[in-house]
C-alpha cells in the first residue's frame, strides 16, 4: 500500500514537473524557473513543418538576443547572425536547391527548402578561430530553446550550407553580408509549428557518466 502511494505521488510529481507549461504558446506558465527551463529543454524538438506566417520580428529579436547572451570563449562573440523572412530569398534558394536535388519536391507537403519555415537564421563564424564553431553551437541552442519557450519551433539545417555555398546561390550568400573570412555554419528554421510536434528520437544516456 505504502509503495502504491509513493508511486502515485511520484507519478503526479513527474506529471507536474514535465507538464507544468504544456500550453507554452500562452506564456501562462506557473512553473518554478528551474522547472520551466528543464521542461523547455526536454520538450524542444526539431520541427519540420510550419505555418506560413513568419515569426514576428519582435519575437525574433528576443530569440537573437538570447543567442548572443550565450557564453563564448573570452567573450569573443565570434558569430554573425542574419535573419531572413523575405519570401523572395526563401523561394529563390528553394528553386536552386530543387534544381540541384529534384527529389526534394517529392517530400510530402514540400513548400520550401527550409522545412517549410517562413523565417530562417543563418549562423556564420570565422574560418579560422579559437572556438568559433563551438561558440556558434552554444548561440544556436540558446536561440532554439528561447524560441521554444515562446511557442516557436525550430530546426537546425546543416543541409542548407552546401547549397548556399554553391555558385548558383552566390547572390543569396552575398545578400547575407557576412564579414570577410567568415563561413556559413548552419541555417536554423524558425516558425510556428503546424500540426503535432514529433516525439523525441531516442537518446543514449550511457554516453555520459561519472568517473569515481
Ligand atoms: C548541426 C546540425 C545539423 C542538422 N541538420 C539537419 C538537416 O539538414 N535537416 C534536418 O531535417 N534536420 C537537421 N538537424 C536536426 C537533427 O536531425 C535533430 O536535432 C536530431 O535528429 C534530434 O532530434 P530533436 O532535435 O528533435 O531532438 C540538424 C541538427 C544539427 C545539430
Amino acid at each position: 500500500m505504502k509503495r502504491l502511494t509513493l508511486s502515485i505521488v511520484a507519478l503526479v510529481a513527474a506529471t507536474m514537473f514535465y507538464g507544468c507549461c504544456s500550453e507554452r504558446a500562452t506564456n501562462e506558465c506557473e512553473c518554478s524557473k528551474e522547472q520551466a527551463v528543464v521542461e523547455t529543454i526536454m520538450t524542444r524538438r526539431s520541427v519540420r513543418d510550419y505555418k506560413a506566417e513568419p515569426v514576428s520580428r519582435e519575437q525574433m529579436a528576443k530569440v537573437v538576443e538570447c543567442g548572443i547572451y550565450a557564453p563564448s570563449a573570452m567573450n569573443m562573440q565570434p558569430w554573425a547572425v542574419r535573419v531572413v523572412d523575405a519570401p523572395d530569398f526563401i523561394e529563390g534558394v528553394t528553386a536552386i536547391a530543387v534544381e540541384q536535388m529534384p527529389q526534394l519536391k517529392e517530400q510530402e507537403g514540400f513548400r520550401n527548402f527550409f522545412r517549410n519555415a517562413p523565417t530562417v537564421a543563418f549562423i556564420a563564424c570565422p574560418e579560422e578561430s579559437y572556438s568559433g564553431e563551438y561558440d556558434c553551437g552554444l548561440l544556436s541552442e540558446n536561440m532554439m530553446v528561447a524560441a521554444w519557450s515562446m511557442g516557436i519551433g525550430s530546426c537546425c539545417l546543416g543541409s542548407v550550407v552546401p547549397v548556399m555555398n554553391s555558385e548558383a546561390a552566390k547572390p543569396y550568400l552575398e545578400r547575407l553580408n557576412l564579414p570577410e573570412d567568415y563561413k556559413l555554419m548552419v541555417a536554423i528554421a524558425f516558425g510556428y509549428p503546424s500540426g503535432d510536434v514529433p516525439a523525441a528520437p531516442a537518446r543514449d544516456v550511457s554516453k555520459a557518466y561519472y568517473i569515481e
